[in-house]
């Protein structure tokens, strides 16, 4: 096909049935995306996915760190990544030498780190969560003290919840969740007086505590399913919004003051999509050492719902 000629849903659905590839996009990812997903959904439901589903090749629309998870836990599989920058700002913000320094400060401790981090941060971890399960990772893990990393508003949600244990907390943030402002749940609140206030636990904690309710993606889609409420406001980022709004079109959704946008998350297009199809590129390929120890932290993880 020359490349003025116009690739059609058709195109991509014949080349994914001859590469018999199977595609995972994340809750974030532009609706044209989330409209050719054979999975649709959050970190800890992508991940579970991509280590129990049978396929040799996995297309995963989203981010580094999750394409990265998928092929720890299923190292046979191919693992494509469609567009090789999409990292995660708040992956970044935690090195392997910080993280070293701040365990020989707490050698007592257990590192659980949040999935969105490097392999070699996970290799450096006893356990990883997601936003669904980080409270009950805490809480069931078998020591009293923990190393929490990176996100500290997640961090705080877990304190709160888990305040028997002695937890330390990185201070790292989301840069598309940190913009949605106290001011903006009062005005939501005046403006829908009969909306549920939904919001990610990587908001900042004075927006959380101020919400109806704390939940991951995959959370917020199961809590306005069986909710009686009508209409919702959300806080999180706008891919959201598509979704709840596909599956539940007799309730209404508002974003949580402006529409925030991961960038790294948009983009991935449906022409990045079908050449990253096309071409299988790009690869997620990871050191051995660290896959073996990555995936220690990552296999506890999905235990734990
Ligand atoms: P979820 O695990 O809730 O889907 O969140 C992932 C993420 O990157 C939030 O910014
Ligand atoms: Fe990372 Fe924030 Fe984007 Fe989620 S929304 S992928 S945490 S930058």
């Amino acid at each position: 096909m020359s490349s003025e000629e116009k690739i059609t849903k058709d195109d991509f659905l014949r080349l994914k049935k001859q590469k018999k590839a199977l595609i995972l996009a994340h809750n974030y990812q532009l609706g044209e995306i989330q409209d050719l997903a054979d999975y649709l959904g959050d970190s800890l439901e992508l991940a579970k996915v991509s280590r129990e589903v049978e396929a040799e090749l996995i297309v995963f629309c989203g981010v580094t760190f999750m394409a990265e998870t998928a092929k720890i836990l299923s190292p046979e599989k191919k693992v494509l990544l469609p567009v090789k920058e999409a990292g995660c700002p708040l992956a970044d913000t935690i090195s392997p030498s910080q993280l070293i320094k701040l365990k020989q400060d707490y050698p007592e401790a257990w590192v659980v780190s949040y999935v969105n981090t490097s392999a070699e941060i996970k290799a450096l971890s006893d356990v990883c969560c997601t936003s669904a399960n980080a409270v009950s990772v805490v809480k069931n893990i078998p020591v009293n003290q923990v190393i929490f990393v990176p996100d500290k508003n997640l961090g705080w949600w877990v304190k709160k919840n888990v305040p028997e244990k002695d937890i330390i907390l990185w201070q790292g943030g989301c840069f598309v969740h940190e913009q949605f402002k106290e001011s903006d749940v009062d005005i939501s609140r005046k403006n829908y007086p009969n909306a549920e206030i939904l919001v990610h636990p990587e908001c900042n904690f004075k927006v959380l505590e101020k919400s109806d309710k704390i939940l991951s993606t995959g959370g917020m889609v199961n809590w306005v399913k069986q909710s009686s409420a009508k209409t919702f406001v959300i806080g999180t980022e706008q891919g959201m919004i598509y979704r709840l709004g596909k599956e539940n079109p007799e309730k209404t959704f508002y974003s949580l003051g402006m529409a925030r946008l991961c960038r790294n998350m948009k983009m991935t297009t449906f022409t990045a999509l079908y050449n990253c199809l096309k071409r299988e590129e790009f690869e997620m390929n990871l050191e051995p050492e660290i896959m073996v120890s990555a995936r220690v932290a990552l296999e506890r993880m999905v235990q734990y719902v």
